[in-house]
């Protein structure tokens, strides 16, 4: 696994009280956000937000669909408003970034800017182990796609899988007591409840929760079900939330505060 040195916060003049608290073995407060959808034209600037989570938060962790279609000049955009955030960011690519087929530049771009992309990796900061993987389709419990039929259905299923084992993988690279699952994808159907039920299959899948359930993992956020709930458990007790911007949370602002 990565270790990942502090050098952002370090060029920056973090208060004392702050500085204590990103302590290699302090607890850690971070900051979950997803689905951000950075367009090219007519977005929102992140600036302001990027800056508040500097002030509240020791590290920032983003759950895919960083960009509206995938596009070039939309992670430029992204990548000059996370000048604004000071402290470390971690984060995993949604199915949005892919649209575009540009996916190879818009991750260089991400981690020119300081992003530790995850892609079935994981990355220490600060004592917390970061594992990340984007996830995929597939459904829930007994009503998973199964392997069966049209070579179609097959290749789906076999996505599914292999998003699970990235999981596996970064999560056996895991060395911390502390461990922070990264996602797209919901891996329960808990959080994803609020959508229309007929999309519930496109949303994740328990494969990835079958995974999660065999390591010690202290919580897990995704994002991708913009109309999803908040807070959920995967079937072997890890807290789950569905950190989506759109999804009202505590802070009351569009980012989860989560203290590890
Ligand atoms: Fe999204
Ligand atoms: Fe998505």
């Amino acid at each position: 696994m990565t270790k990942a040195s502090d050098t952002k916060d370090e060029s920056t003049q973090a208060g004392a009280t702050k500085v204590d608290a990103k302590k290699a073995n302090g607890k850690q407060k971070i900051a979950a956000m997803g689905d951000l959808h950075v367009k090219e034209h007519g977005s929102v600037s992140y600036k302001e937000l990027f800056s508040e989570i500097s002030q509240v938060a020791d590290i920032l962790v983003l759950t895919g669909d960083l960009t509206d279609l995938g596009k070039v000049k939309e992670a430029e955009i992204l990548a000059a408003d996370l000048r604004s955030c000071s402290i470390p960011i971690v984060g995993v690519l949604g199915n949005h970034d892919y649209e575009c087929g540009c996916v190879e530049e818009v991750s260089h771009i991400l981690k020119e800017a300081g992003v530790h992309l995850l892609e079935g990796q994981a990355v220490e900061i600060n004592g917390v182990g970061f594992a990340g993987a984007k996830g995929f389709a597939g459904g829930f419990g007994r009503h998973m796609l199964s392997s069966f039929g049209e070579p179609a259905i097959k290749a789906m299923v076999t996505e599914s899988v292999e998003e699970s084992m990235r999981l596996e993988n970064a999560l056996r690279q895991v060395r911390s007591e502390r461990a922070m699952v990264v996602l797209h994808y919901a891996p329960i159907r808990e959080t994803v409840a609020g959508e229309p039920e007929e999309i519930y299959a496109f949303l994740g899948s328990s494969r990835l929760a079958e995974t999660i359930d065999r390591f010690p993992v202290s919580a897990v956020v995704h994002g991708h079900a913009h109309r999803g709930a908040y807070q959920g458990k995967t079937p072997g007790g890890a807290p789950v939330y569905n950190v989506a911007s759109h999804i009202e949370k505590p802070t009351g602002r569009p980012y989860a505060l989560l203290e590890l």
